[in-house]
């Protein structure tokens, strides 16, 4: 589904040159579920990012469905980055005047297309916070936030979804029940890709990538 063949990513600031990738070939299948594990620095954001196509690699393929993206731009690349794939982050990344439905249906507002109600409703249901549908974020809890980023993650139905860190701001219940979501997730057909420091977590994926230094450890 997703194929990575020789992916670098260099950061240019000035005239320093910074490498976070350094030649990375994956393949990812659909329905996996894989957690991307390594230091701080290692480059899983950076890998997390040209996977989601929120990011270019600086060299090497990225392919969606044996489509090539990495040198798509503009209207091309966004239309698979809001058709395929749904985002997580450590941060939530809520907006704090809406209510819980409203921050679930922004995506398809940013797709133009409508908001279908019993859509979003079961969404904020599948997540289990069909009571708290009209809470604005600063109501919820921390676990709560990440619930409904994952349900505003699936607004617009991707193949992927794709979670940086999902558990770093929660406690030991609430990752918990993050990471029993995004296994849920998985076993619907959903191909999840997590990144996480949290090792207990990353040995009940399907499969973990070490990163290191830019490169795969094998
Ligand atoms: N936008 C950026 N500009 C410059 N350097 C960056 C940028 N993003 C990440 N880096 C650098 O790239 C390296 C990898 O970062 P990152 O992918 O965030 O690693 P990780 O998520 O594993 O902590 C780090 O040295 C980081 O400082
Ligand atoms: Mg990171």
């Amino acid at each position: 589904m997703i194929e990575l063949r020789s992916v670098e990513k260099v950061y240019k600031r000035g005239s320093e040159e910074l490498h976070a990738l350094k030649g990375i070939d994956l393949d990812i299948g659909k329905g996996e579920f894989i957690s991307i594990v390594g230091p701080s620095g290692a480059g899983k954001s950076s890998l997390l990012h040209i996977l989601g196509c929120l990011d270019r690699p600086t060299s090497g393929a990225v392919r969606f469905d044996g489509t090539n993206v990495e040198h798509m731009t503009g209207p091309g690349l966004d239309e698979i980055r809001r058709r395929k794939i749904g985002f997580v982050f450590q941060q939530f990344y809520l907006m704090p005047g809406l209510s819980v439905f409203d921050n679930v249906a922004l995506p398809r507002i940013f797709s133009k297309a409508p908001a279908d109600k019993e859509h979003i409703l079961s969404l904020v249901d599948m997540v289990g916070l069909k009571g708290r549908v009209a809470h604005l974020p600063s109501q919820l809890s921390g676990g709560e936030m990440q619930r409904v980023a994952i349900a505003r993650a699936l607004a617009n139905s991707p193949e992927i979804v794709l979670a940086d860190e999902p558990t770093g701001n929660l406690d030991t219940e609430n990752s918990e029940m993050i990471f029993s979501l995004l296994e849920s997730l998985s076993r619907r057909g959903f191909t999840v890709v997590m990144v996480t420091h949290n090792n207990e977590l990353a040995g009940r994926t399907g499969r973990t990538i070490t990163l290191r230094d830019g490169r795969i450890k094998f």
